[in-house]
């Protein structure tokens, strides 16, 4: 990546001037079986301009209870583009097509009016679970015959169809638009990307502007980019065979409780409840055992597998939880 960044052709972002930036653009939205692509800052910069193509000031989106873009996006959906949040809880991160449908109330004045459905593929806080597409069809099916757009916080939706042997446009050909992280599982620096139809992506580029993400010689960025889509996606296999190794080390400790249900791509959600410590005295224990983790809630701490991390490190792992248990 650090050879494709320093050998990148380069040119102003802000003007489309930039030919690294637009190849990574154009591979992208390829990839995704759509018509454009918008390079972006972050997964939170990228869900933001969505919501905000996707919907106008006082609507109402409805997300999944534990979605990211509710719990840890700083609350942009609301402080800034003026969105209701409406939450439904989902089986491990999937939403029932049911419960959207008995969610969206008929036209009245006194209510919000209802403009999109959000959905997270893969699943960050139950797990890195996977909405599949039969799933994702059945909230389509109902977001068409209300009339809303159906959008996707895909940050590692890769991760889904690499453990769901299937092509990413299985799952991205039930939504209108998504965003996708190249940082994260596809081991980029930095970077996301938003991918929709050309008018979104043409509205989305103002948008980012005006969200101060325009930038200049991003090339340096797609650069990386562009390695992360050639030779990032099929190595997440690895990542997830590590997961389940992980999963299993862990399960076998006294103390420690894995729902592996939950265990289908890269992340390790493990109970410590059984342990007599409090989560700060878990991590900090871990911590001096040489291993880095961090809880979702009380009592939950995740671990994810990434590139880099190799068998060994899994091992280690295994035993310093098992040290830190005793
Ligand atoms: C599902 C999901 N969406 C969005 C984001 C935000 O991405 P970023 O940290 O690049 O802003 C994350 C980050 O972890 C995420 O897990």
């Amino acid at each position: 990546m650090l050879e494709a960044i320093r050998h990148a052709p380069l040119g102003d972002d802000v003007y489309c001037e930039d030919p690294t930036v637009r190849k990574l653009e154009e591979m992208a939205a390829a990839k995704m079986g759509k018509e454009a692509a918008l390079l972006v800052t972050s997964g939170t910069q990228a869900n933001l301009v969505s919501l905000m193509n996707n919907a106008k000031r006082g609507d109402l989106v409805f997300l999944e209870a534990e979605a990211h873009i509710y719990w840890y996006e700083g609350g942009g959906i609301s402080g800034i583009a003026g969105l209701l949040p409406w939450r439904i809880r989902g089986h491990w991160g999937a939403i029932a097509p049911e419960d959207l449908e008995a969610a969206i109330r008929p036209k009245n004045i006194h209510f919000p009016e209802p403009a999109l459905i959000c959905i997270e593929n893969t699943h960050n806080r139950y797990g890195g679970t996977i909405v599949t597409p039969k799933q994702m069809q059945a909230i389509s099916e109902v977001a068409k015959r209300h009339g809303l757009k159906f959008y996707m916080d895909g940050a590692r939706i890769f991760n889904a169809a690499v453990a769901s042997k299937l092509d990413v446009k299985e799952f991205t050909k039930h939504v209108d638009n998504l965003m996708f992280c190249l940082s994260k599982s596809l081991s980029c620096p930095v970077g996301s990307i938003v991918v929709g139809d050309q008018q979104f992506i043409d509205k989305a580029r103002k948008t980012r502007k005006i969200l101060g993400g325009g930038m200049r010689q991003a090339g340096i960025i797609a650069a990386a980019g562009i390695v992360a889509l050639e030779t990032m996606i099929d190595r997440l296999a690895e990542d997830h065979l590590n997961a389940r190794r992980l999963a299993e080390g862990l399960a076998k400790i006294t103390g420690i409780q894995v729902d592996m249900t939950s265990v289908q791509t890269n992340m390790v959600r493990f109970d410590i409840g059984g342990l007599n410590l409090s989560d700060e005295a878990f991590l900090q224990k871990l911590r001096e055992n040489g291993v880095l983790a961090s809880t979702m809630s009380k009592g939950i701490v995740r671990m994810v597998t990434h590139r880099g991390i190799e068998k060994a490190h899994i091992e280690k792992t295994i035993n310093a939880v098992d040290i830190t248990a005793k």
